[in-house]
């Protein structure tokens, strides 16, 4: 609140009157063009109004102005005019004190030449705002299977991003691409940790899209750009491959292929528990993909990482959430692509979304769909703290697995309250998907 809406309340006296501009500056953002325009606006209103002073109020006003202005340390009424409009100007928020051409406000993951080459600011130049990035968590066990992602991510076209949760890094050196890709180790940290902490929005701000991927996936049938291209034209800001059924995991019906089309974005089941039909509205029939792929549009990356929670580093909960994150329609605008799909392996690491397995050795507690389905997840308690002092408690639990899973679910737990207290507390924040009174949240399998 202090710094990113700051309001500067400009007053001018005239005799009676007294005029107050309201000026909001801009909060961090630059590519946002939302954020941009009132910015603008407000920029030509006092352009505007300052004139219609000058013209309306004659000599008397105009000197009595000037007078103010003396009185800053101005020495004539052109320039303290300009300082004046200059108040307006939108600036990220701590770059205030400096000339406004100086200030970068975003950046990327491009590595730079210790020395100028010609040939590198060139190849630069042209792909600028074309490339997207790639970032998996991975692990040295899934080396090879990490070794046929990249190499199908062509690096004119992609920026790669390791993230090794297992703190090997060096065992990679051999791999051709390893020395382009950016490599970020901590131990035993979860992909939304590391997402959360090195694809800050101003950080990716140049690449179209992000891939935010496990490391059990195989690419056999995928084609990055095919990929892209489809999901451009069917307009996706947030989009998975469907998996291939017969040889992936399938946890939720809608990620499974279908043979006809590109792409789709509903799933049918007309019968049993938490049907969908073509008039179902909400995830996860509709407006939902699954994390173990998703790919995310510049401004739908912006959105989601702000709705990352610091602590909750499993992010349980947090694709039904999504859908608002999908500038617009969350049922036009997320999708499955399904002419470019991949193989789940469902192997249980750190990166690969064990979290999500339903047929596991030891029976643990509920699935996430299982637990969305019975509303379990929705039962109010008193405090976080209470929460987390629960989930302390139990994951002293026998397998690190099981403990994962528990800590898991009372993550989605303590999501689903926050987001249920966020919108208790915003009273200028309205529901674009108001959940009807039956809810008809079951998802398949
Ligand atoms: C990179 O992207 C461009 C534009 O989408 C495409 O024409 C080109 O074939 C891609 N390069 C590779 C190596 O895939
Ligand atoms: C990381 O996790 C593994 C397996 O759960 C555990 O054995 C190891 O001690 C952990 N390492 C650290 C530094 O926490
Ligand atoms: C949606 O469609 C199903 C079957 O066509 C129907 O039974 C149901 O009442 C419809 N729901 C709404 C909210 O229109
Ligand atoms: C509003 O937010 C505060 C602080 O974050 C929290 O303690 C309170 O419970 C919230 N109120 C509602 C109605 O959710």
């Amino acid at each position: 609140m202090p710094t990113e809406r700051k309001e500067a309340i400009f007053e001018l006296g005239f005799d009676s009157v007294s005029w107050k501009m309201k000026l909001f500056h801009c909060g961090s953002l630059l590519t946002d063009s939302m954020n941009k325009r009132p910015c603008y606006r407000n920029f030509v209103t006092l352009a505007i109004f300052l004139s219609m002073a000058f013209l309306v109020g004659g000599p008397f006003l105009v000197s009595d102005y000037k007078q103010k202005l003396l009185g800053w340390g101005m020495t004539d009424s052109f320039r303290s005019k300009k300082g004046n409009l200059c108040e307006s100007q939108c600036k990220p928020s701590g770059s205030e004190p400096l000339p406004i051409g100086i200030v970068s406000s975003t950046t990327n993951l491009e590595m730079r030449p210790l020395w100028d080459s010609a040939q590198s600011s060139q190849r630069k130049g042209s792909e600028k705002g074309a490339k997207s990035l790639l970032a998996i968590a991975v692990g040295i066990k899934q080396k090879e299977i990490v070794n046929q992602i990249v190499k199908k991510f062509s690096p004119s076209n992609f920026t790669v991003m390791l993230f090794h949760y297992d703190g090997v890094v060096d065992e990679w050196r051999d791999l051709h691409w390893s020395d382009n890709a950016l490599h970020v180790s901590a131990i035993n940290q979860t992909k939304w940790w590391f997402a959360k902490r090195f694809l800050h929005p101003d950080i990716v701000a140049e690449y179209k899209y992000i891939f935010l991927w496990d490391e059990d996936l195989g690419v056999d049938h995928f084609h990055p750009g095919r990929y892209l291209s489809i999901v451009e034209r069917e307009g996706l800001e947030i989009s998975q491959p469907a998996l291939d059924t017969s040889k992936s995991e399938v946890h939720h019906r809608i990620t499974a292929r279908r043979r006809k089309g590109d792409a789709h974005r509903r799933m049918y089941k007309f019968n049993g528990g938490g049907r969908c039909y073509e008039n179902s509205t909400a995830p996860p029939c509709t407006g939902w993909v699954e994390m173990m792929a998703p790919v995310f549009s510049r401004a739908a990356w912006r959105c989601a990482w702000h709705m990352i929670q610091n602590d909750l580093i499993h992010a349980w909960g947090l694709d039904y959430k999504l859908g608002y994150c999908a500038q617009g329609d969350r049922t036009k605008k997320v999708g499955v692509v399904d002419s470019e799909y991949i193989v789940h392996r469902g192997i249980p690491t750190l990166g690969g979304s064990f979290a999500y397995k339903t047929n596991e050795e030891t029976p643990g507690p509920l699935t996430q769909s299982e637990i969305y389905s019975s509303g379990m997840g929705l039962r109010s308690r008193s405090s976080d703290s209470e929460d987390r002092s629960a989930l302390h408690s139990r994951s002293s639990a026998t397998d690190d697995r099981s403990a994962v899973r528990t800590r898991s679910y009372a993550e989605l737990i303590i999501f689903k309250r926050r987001w249920d207290n966020a919108i208790a507390n915003d009273s200028c924040w309205t529901d674009p998907y108001p959940e009807p009174a039956e809810k008809n949240k079951k998802p398949a399998l």
